[in-house]
């Protein structure tokens, strides 16, 4: 399963393009707010520059669907990757064209260069050959550690790979698929799956998988209430997807039937509107969600509940907050169970951008395993499907 990585490739002198995913988080002000994707891209960089090679470096920034867009720019990450990386970053602001061949021409070992955002181009989300083939010119070696873009079939993820002499993996890729295998292949019995987020359809395909291989499914967050709807409970205004309910119903036979604990929550949270400062009312065990009401959190009993659940197990993987974790008064069940997934020795997978900030909210990141850079890449990864970016790239 393990790529052909870049560690021990000659890179001298080389030009080398690498495909990284840099789509973080920005104010409207064009202020990052999480750089850790840059972060964990920098050991490949490192690398590159030590070694000598000529670094073109790619990234997408949102989604501008083919158009340029002032506010996606990539200069506040230029910026940003120059100060970690405590050297200069080239930004001419261009994707392809005669400025960019010219500074690729340029390019001194050991330095390097960042395209503007590559989906301000048509050709990058359509997997378009020709545009594949621009951003190839001139490039002795592509590098893939992009993993939480890899499930896109777009032009510098896939496409490219079959312009260039050769392809292979950095180490973030290699890192993420290595860490995500173990979930994937032969995972201990003591497996249980915490799931969170708004949207079962979004995850069916990972449940469907999990039924192979998981003992314990833990659910939370607003997926729970299509569940909880599809049991026959009042869960007033929650958010309910009424087209999966069918779904859910046979996920629910289907879990008794193989003896996988299925869990969904006994309590909630309650209130009337997602705002800061609303009244809450406590949903307690057997109480039924007033009609007005929606349920933003897990109840105590709930919290206490799959605390306990989760003590004897080796491998956890969690993705999806349970509650509305962003506000202070619906943070409370994300938090604990963070804390309680931290406080055991289970080996710890994390997947998805908000189901990590929740874990550096509760200030625990530390303990876990691995935390993902993917969120729909790591969901389909853990799926069992397979990714484009990561079947383009030649085996180890
Ligand atoms: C992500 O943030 O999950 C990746 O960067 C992919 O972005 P996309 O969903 O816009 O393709």
């Amino acid at each position: 399963m393990k790529k052909r990585s870049i560690e021990n490739i000659d890179v001298k002198g080389k030009r080398v393009f690498v495909r990284v995913d840099f789509n973080v988080p920005l104010t409207d002000a064009r202020e990052i707010t999480d750089d850790t994707r840059i972060k964990t891209a920098l050991p490949t960089l490192r690398l590159l520059m030590e070694n000598g090679a000529k670094i073109v470096c790619a990234s997408h920034l949102g989604r501008p669907e083919g158009k340029k867009k002032n506010d996606l720019t990539l200069k506040p990450v230029a910026q940003r990757l120059a100060k970690l990386l405590g050297r200069e970053v080239q930004f001419p602001g261009e994707i392809i064209g005669k400025e960019i061949d010219a500074a690729k021409a340029r390019l001194k070992e050991g330095e390097i260069l960042l395209l503007q955002n590559l989906r301000f181009h048509p050709g990058e989300t359509t997997n378009d050959p020709d545009f594949a083939r621009e951003l190839a010119k001139d490039i002795d070696i592509y590098v893939n550690d992009a993993f939480a873009a890899s499930h896109r079939a777009h032009a510098s993820i896939q496409a490219i790979t079959q312009f260039v002499p050769l392809s292979v993996a950095g180490f973030l890729l290699n890192k993420e698929v290595e860490a995500l295998s173990m979930a994937l292949e032969n995972p201990p019995k003591n497996y249980t799956v915490i799931l969170g987020g708004a949207k079962v359809s979004d995850k069916l395909p990972l449940i469907q998988n999990l039924m192979q291989k998981a003992r314990k499914i833990l659910i939370g967050g607003a997926m729970a209430y299509s569940f909880l709807k599809a049991k026959g409970a009042n869960v007033g205004r929650s958010e309910v997807e009424e087209n999966v309910i069918p779904l859910c119903k046979e996920i629910i036979e289907k879990a008794a039937k193989k003896e996988i604990k299925l869990l969904l929550p006994v309590d909630h949270i309650a209130s009337y509107a997602i705002e800061p400062e609303v009244t809450i009312r406590m949903i307690k065990r057997g109480e039924e969600i007033p009609d007005e009401m929606m349920g933003l959190d897990i109840g105590f009993e709930t919290i206490q509940l799959y605390t306990q659940e989760l003590k004897d197990a080796q491998l956890i993987v969690w993705n999806g907050p349970l509650g509305v974790f962003e506000l202070e008064t619906f943070s409370a069940g994300t938090i604990e169970i963070a804390r309680a997934v931290a406080s055991g020795s289970a080996i710890t997978i994390v997947g998805g951008g908000d189901t990590t900030a929740a874990i550096n909210k509760a200030g625990v990141a530390d303990h876990f395993t691995h935390l993902s850079t993917g969120g729909g890449a790591a969901l389909e990864f853990l799926a069992g499907l397979k990714l484009p970016g990561i079947e383009a790239l030649p085996e180890e």
